[in-house]
């Protein structure tokens, strides 16, 4: 018999050697406590949060969690169904309405996590005989949306306009194209010129779908997104987001102006065939949106949060993902996993946690350790987060 594990025999043996140089694991942390969004208690240590995604700060926002404990009192815990069965409660359509009037759209659609978002919307407007052509460091779901369809998939050089350009002048005349792209692509925290590629795409007759997961809540003049920022949002036919980042909850949605996106609801099938979100989480979400449309100071702060890490950073010494700070992700840039992982052991010994990320999921086969910021971390906060970062770096030999 073939064992169906041994394909896995290289991941073990990787994890095994990495734990027996003694390092803590830095795929199983437990959160003991949370305390706000950028402290927890870990290993009963008081420590800053810096790797959440939390941008906006939304999770323990009072009227978000008195949304949620009314929404779990009058509607119970559960749907216990598909949205187009029972699954669909008055919360559903309302978080939904909050998404159109945030986006400023004519459709939104709600599925169970991003990754669904991006599994269904993808996997059924791109058939059999059409292409999608991505970004090469798309997120996973994007690549689990494209094998879970019928699509010619068409990958690029990440962030190159022109290689987009010729790929999509390859395509046979009159095929139906999709072009998906990232508003902020999360491992290095840099941002696509979509300017240039939604004008690339369209001129080239391809249909443009952006996912703005890590960047809704806090990037453009209302929050919406890169699309936005660069002044293209009307351009862009779907945008796929989360509400596991900036909304401070679990959930994804797509937001379209196309006439026909309402027979998604019935063609989808990673929207038909599961349960809908529970009551509280919609609740929550539709009153975290609500308030992230007037949320421009937490937006400035973020910006200010960001700088300021990057430039503390560069100034110690690190190699970052980005020359400037384009997002309110900064990745450092780490030269093996072993040297990555004693210094995310490091930082959190001295009371900071950060994301560890290596290879696959990372572009060029890097080890990056990422600092997500959030809107609510103070200017202290920052400081204190400098002073880890040197002592840290210093006692693994990061930084002289
Ligand atoms: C770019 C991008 N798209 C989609 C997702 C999936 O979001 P969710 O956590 O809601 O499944 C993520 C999450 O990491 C992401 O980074």
């Amino acid at each position: 018999m073939t064992d169906l594990f041994s394909k896995f025999d290289p991941v073990i043996e990787q994890r095994e050697t990495l734990l027996e140089s003694g390092v803590t694991d830095p795929f199983n942390l437990v959160m003991e406590a949370v305390e706000s969004p950028t402290v927890a208690i870990c290993n009963g240590k008081r420590t800053i949060l810096l790797g959440t995604y939390n941008y906006m700060g939304m999770t323990f926002d009072p009227d978000v969690i008195a949304a949620g404990k009314k929404a779990l009192d009058e509607f119970g815990s559960g749907t216990t169904g598909s949205r187009v069965l029972n699954g669909t409660y008055s919360g559903h359509r309302a978080v939904e309405q909050a998404l159109k009037d945030f986006y400023a759209m004519d459709h939104a659609m709600v599925f169970s996590t991003g990754y669904q978002a991006n599994l269904g919307i993808i996997s059924t407007i791109a058939g059999k005989d059409d292409y999608i052509v991505l970004d090469i460091d798309s997120h996973a779901s994007i690549y689990d949306g494209c094998a879970l369809g019928n699509a010619q998939i068409v990958p690029f050089r990440h962030n190159d306009v022109d290689a987009l350009e010729k790929r999509l002048k390859r395509i046979p005349e009159g095929a139906g194209k999709l072009v998906i792209l990232e508003g902020v692509y999360s491992m290095l925290g840099d941002i696509a010129p979509l300017r240039e590629m939604v004008a690339v795409s369209k001129a080239n007759g391809a249909m443009v779908l952006v996912d703005e997961a890590h960047s809704m809540g806090f990037i453009g003049e209302h929050g919406r997104g890169v699309a936005e920022a660069q002044g293209i949002i009307d351009d862009v036919d779907f945008i796929i987001g989360t509400f596991s980042k900036s909304v401070g909850t679990v959930g994804g949605f797509c937001v379209s102006n196309h006439p026909k996106f309402e027979i998604l609801r019935l063609v989808c099938r990673p929207y038909v065939f599961t349960a809908s979100l529970p009551p509280s989480v919609v609740a929550t979400a539709a009153t975290s949106i609500r308030k992230l449309a007037n949320s421009a100071d937490k937006r400035a702060h973020l910006w200010e949060n960001s700088k300021r890490l990057h430039a503390g950073l560069r100034q110690l010494g690190f190699t970052l993902g980005t020359d400037e700070p384009q997002s309110a992700i900064i990745a450092v840039i780490m030269p093996d996993l072993e040297t990555g992982a004693a210094m995310w052991e490091a930082l959190l010994n001295e009371g900071l946690y950060v994301n560890l990320a290596r290879p696959p999921a990372t572009p060029a086969n890097m080890t990056l350790l990422r600092c997500s910021l959030c809107a609510l971390h103070t200017e202290d906060q920052v400081g204190e987060i400098l002073g880890m970062f040197a002592a840290a770096g210093r006692a693994t030999g990061c930084i002289d």
